[in-house]
């Protein structure tokens, strides 16, 4: 049989040149149409080994069954070295053949910041501990007792504020000199708390609402203070600092992030931070502060307050609700 005929050499290199294309970008192309995600997905770096070892076996069986395969294996090789192609083109070669592998050893073994293939699970509860899961926000779930401490302490001017925000208060007050301090919050329900200061008669509902909205205040605050830096003004995790984290820090906005967890879940989590996560939560290690370190948990509980109602989300209900 006569026909077009290529030597062994040239089998061997296309032989190994399509083995790699197909697990190199077939096999992932492959996955795309498949999955219809908008994304490859990861092939390991082991199978391509798998498979190129394998390849070079059965070629390199191939090659030495015969003193024709091997002969014809190296033909081309001894008629390059022979200078049958031209001498600069041997040279070419035996210049570019340890540069490639040379390269190739390099970018195996240079350190490169890579994603992990394994994933992250960004709401491990394996640590969590179940007495959390029912607790509820004292400072936007107000107890009757609260309420009506504050309308009494409304009625007589002297509201308690957290510490951070009392300079810019009193500051405030000697600068417009107002009747009453809550006058600093000019919204519809502290203007109908002091309408209703003014009659003498203050409804539980009317001192709730003004309860809540000093709570939410306190609570931005605080957040200005401590969590913007890293997740933001509008809490979609792009603070300033934001940037200098492989872990970026959490975009409250996203919907399945402080939506699908309990308020005693987001609690926990400030409370202990990066480091108090299980290992499920790595491969990368979480920047986010220990917060119990150094905000009490009032503090905590009103930035927690704050965090949903500037990302417009509420928290998941427990279960048992
Ligand atoms: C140094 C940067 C940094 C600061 C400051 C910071 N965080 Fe974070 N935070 C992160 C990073 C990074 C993550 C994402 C990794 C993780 O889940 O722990 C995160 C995650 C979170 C999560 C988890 C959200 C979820 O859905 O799992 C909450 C809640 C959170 N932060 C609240 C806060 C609050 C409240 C503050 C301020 C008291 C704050 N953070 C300050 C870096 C920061």
């Amino acid at each position: 049989m006569r026909g077009f005929r290529i030597s062994m050499f040239w089998w061997v290199v296309i032989t190994l040149a399509i083995v790699y294309s197909v697990v190199k970008w077939a096999i992932p192309a492959l996955s795309r149409e498949i999955t219809t995600l908008p994304f490859p997905l990861p092939v390991p770096g082991t199978l391509m080994l798998f498979y190129m070892v394998l390849t070079i076996v059965a070629l390199f069986l191939m090659v030495t069954f015969s003193d024709e395969g091997l002969e014809s294996f190296s033909r081309p090789i001894r008629r390059l070295l022979r200078g049958d192609f031209g001498q600069p083109t041997a040279y070419l070669v035996l210049l570019a053949v340890p540069f490639f592998v040379g390269w190739q050893v390099y970018e195996v073994v240079v350190p490169k910041v890579e994603v992990p293939v394994s994933l992250r699970i960004q709401h491990p509860s394996s640590n969590f501990p179940k007495k959390f899961e029912e607790m509820k926000n004292p400072f936007s779930n107000p107890t009757d007792e609260a309420i009506t401490a504050f309308a009494e302490a409304a009625k007589e001017g002297e509201i308690a504020f957290i510490e951070q925000v009392v300079g810019d208060i009193e500051r405030w007050e000697e600068e417009s000199e107002p009747d009453h301090v809550l006058e600093f919050f000019p919204t519809p329900a502290m203007t109908a708390l002091l309408g209703e200061i003014e009659g003498g008669e203050i409804e539980p509902a009317t001192a709730k609402a003004a309860l809540i909205e000093k709570n939410l205040f306190e609570g931005r605050a605080l957040y200005a203070m401590n969590c913007r830096p890293c997740h933001g003004d509008s809490v979609a995790g792009d603070g300033p600092m934001a940037d200098g984290f492989k872990l970026r820090p959490i975009n409250f906005t996203d919907n399945g992030t402080i939506e699908t967890i309990v308020e005693g879940y987001t609690f926990w989590r400030v409370a202990n931070g990066g480091p108090g996560l299980p290992t499920e939560a790595t491969p990368w290690d979480s920047a986010m502060p220990i917060w119990k370190l150094n905000l009490s948990d009032e503090e905590r509980w009103k930035i927690i307050m704050a965090e949903y109602d500037l990302a417009q989300k509420t928290p998941r209900i427990p279960e048992t609700h």
